[in-house]
């Protein structure tokens, strides 16, 4: 197919610029406590071990499990690279078949979407609605509603999803709701004490495969439409488009999804991974650990900025443009958003793939093309004076929108599209975190006065 054509062909460039003979950084165990420099932001500071990605940011390379990205973007697809990132291990056809069912199963959140569809979805920014719509699946399947935590069915004579428990005591039958409430809240003894109550493959699977749905259905309440149900037959790229859209993709669209969402699903201890296994490290569920990645991932200096690079292009609207607007955005020490990168101090390795992917589709798309001209002309703007002095240039985020806008996804939905690939991370960070847990507690310094003396309201200064 072209899409692998093309992404061979940049890929094999990108390689060849690679220096063979790099020895990669920060790999082999460490000795805790580990000595390390460390700056703001927690720059620098190692926090953990991993198998799970590796991030070359000189070499511009990046794995899955030991697998190059490239590799799996040529050959591999998303439901695969979940399995290889959560197992550690590339399945067998009779494994991938047992997940993927799994993971097929999991698309149907009718309970989710009822309580979801009592919000303001259309006025909330979608990833508001998805951050709430993790806390509603969580009801599903965390300790809350083990067995041990499951109402006697004697209790539940009259659950009615919309009772509210009243302050005052509730008689006959409202008594039974009211106690079928309580009893959900019981926790079991156990509960906090194994990584099973934080986190379970089976709640991987359903944040995996319940994020997408979740995001399609936002898509389409936001624009008055019902949400879909699921298509049993289609992969997951193609379901979630499908789910969004009301179409079925073509092959091409399909395959592109993949790709971007084989892209994706893991990298690193950026902001979102570390926020969701900050939470899961206190043992509170992975619900909940995945709705502050969700919430991290929202702002523009992380999972946002691929909406900013699209509010960006029309600003400056034509390939004329871009030189007096550069020059301007410099003065004013503007970060442009698309570029730079924390790790990367080269082109970033999805940005090698999706570039060409983006060029490909504009070609038929006419509405997009100009916008994609003038990401093109502003690359070699940055790359020219930036790139050299300063090791900025393009991110992952700056093509992905290019690409979603050809598939006629509307801007406000790009992040939450980062969060449906980006869980498979998350999910499998937290699980491979918790199996030899530690609360994580960095320190901040005091610079701050001590001793001050506390003076009563009446003699304060203005
Ligand atoms: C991603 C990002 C937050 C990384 O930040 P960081 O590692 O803390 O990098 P710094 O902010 O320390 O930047 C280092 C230098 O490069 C410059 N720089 C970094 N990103 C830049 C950008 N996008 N545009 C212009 N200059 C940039 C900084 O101004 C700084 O210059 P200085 O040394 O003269 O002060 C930053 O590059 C950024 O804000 N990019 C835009 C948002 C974006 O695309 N985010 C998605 C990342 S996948």
């Amino acid at each position: 197919m072209e899409i692998t054509r093309l992404i061979s062909e940049a890929t094999a460039a990108a390689v060849s610029r690679r220096d063979p003979g790099a020895v990669p950084g920060w790999t082999g165990r460490v000795k805790w406590p580990v000595t390390c420099t460390v700056g703001p932001g927690l720059e620098g500071a190692i926090a953990c071990e991993t198998k799970i990605g590796y991030i070359d940011g000189a070499q511009g390379s990046m794995l899955y499990q030991g697998y190059d990205i490239y590799d799996l973007c040529t050959h591999s697809n998303f439901e695969e690279v979940c399995y290889l990132l959560l197992y550690g291990k590339l399945p067998t056809e009779s494994q991938m078949a047992a997940f993927d069912a799994k993971l097929k199963e999991a698309r149907y959140l009718s309970d989710t979407l009822r309580l979801l569809d009592n919000f303001p979805v259309e006025d909330m920014h979608p990833m508001a609605s998805l951050r709430l719509a993790t806390t509603f699946m969580r009801y599903r399947l965390t300790w809350r509603d083990s067995a041990a935590a499951r109402p006697r069915p004697d209790e539940a004579i009259a659950s009615d999803e919309d009772s509210i428990p009243m302050e005052t005591k509730p008689r006959g039958e409202s008594r039974a709701i009211y106690e079928f409430r309580r009893q959900r809240l019981l926790r079991p003894a156990n509960a906090g004490s194994t990584r099973d109550d934080a986190a379970s493959m089976e709640s991987c699977i359903h944040l995996i495969s319940g994020l997408a749905t979740l995001t399609a259905a936002i898509s389409r309440l936001r624009q008055g439409k019902m949400p879909l149900e699921p298509d049993p037959d289609l992969s997951h790229a193609a379901n979630f488009l499908y789910m969004m859209s009301g179409r079925r993709p073509t092959p091409e669209e399909e395959r592109v999804m993949d790709v971007c969402l084989i892209l994706h699903a893991d990298h690193g201890m950026n902001a979102s991974t570390f926020a969701a296994m900050v939470v899961a490290s206190t043992l509170s569920d992975i619900y909940l650990s995945i709705g502050s990645g969700i919430a991290a991932l929202s702002g523009p200096l992380h999972g946002g900025a691929n909406e900013e690079v699209l509010h960006l292009l029309r600003e400056i609207g034509t390939c004329k443009a871009v030189p007096a607007w550069f020059a301007k955005a410099t003065e004013e020490k503007r970060k442009i958003p698309g570029f730079g990168h924390r790790v990367y101090k080269t082109y970033d390795p999805r940005a090698v793939v999706l570039s060409p992917l983006a060029e490909h589709l504009v070609a038929r798309n006419k509405e997009v093309r100009p916008l994609f001209r003038v990401a093109r002309a502003l690359e070699k703007r940055v790359v020219a004076t930036l790139g050299k002095n300063k090791g900025i240039y393009p991110n992952v985020d700056y093509y992905s929108g290019l690409i979603y806008s050809c598939m006629g996804i509307p801007v406000e939905m790009f992040t939450p599209i980062f969060a449906v690939s980006r869980v498979a991370g998350w999910t499998a960070r937290v699980m491979e975190y918790l199996g030899n847990n530690r609360i994580f507690r960095p320190r901040s310094i005091y610079i701050g006065e001590h001793g001050k003396e506390f003076v009563p309201a009446k003699d304060r200064d203005a």
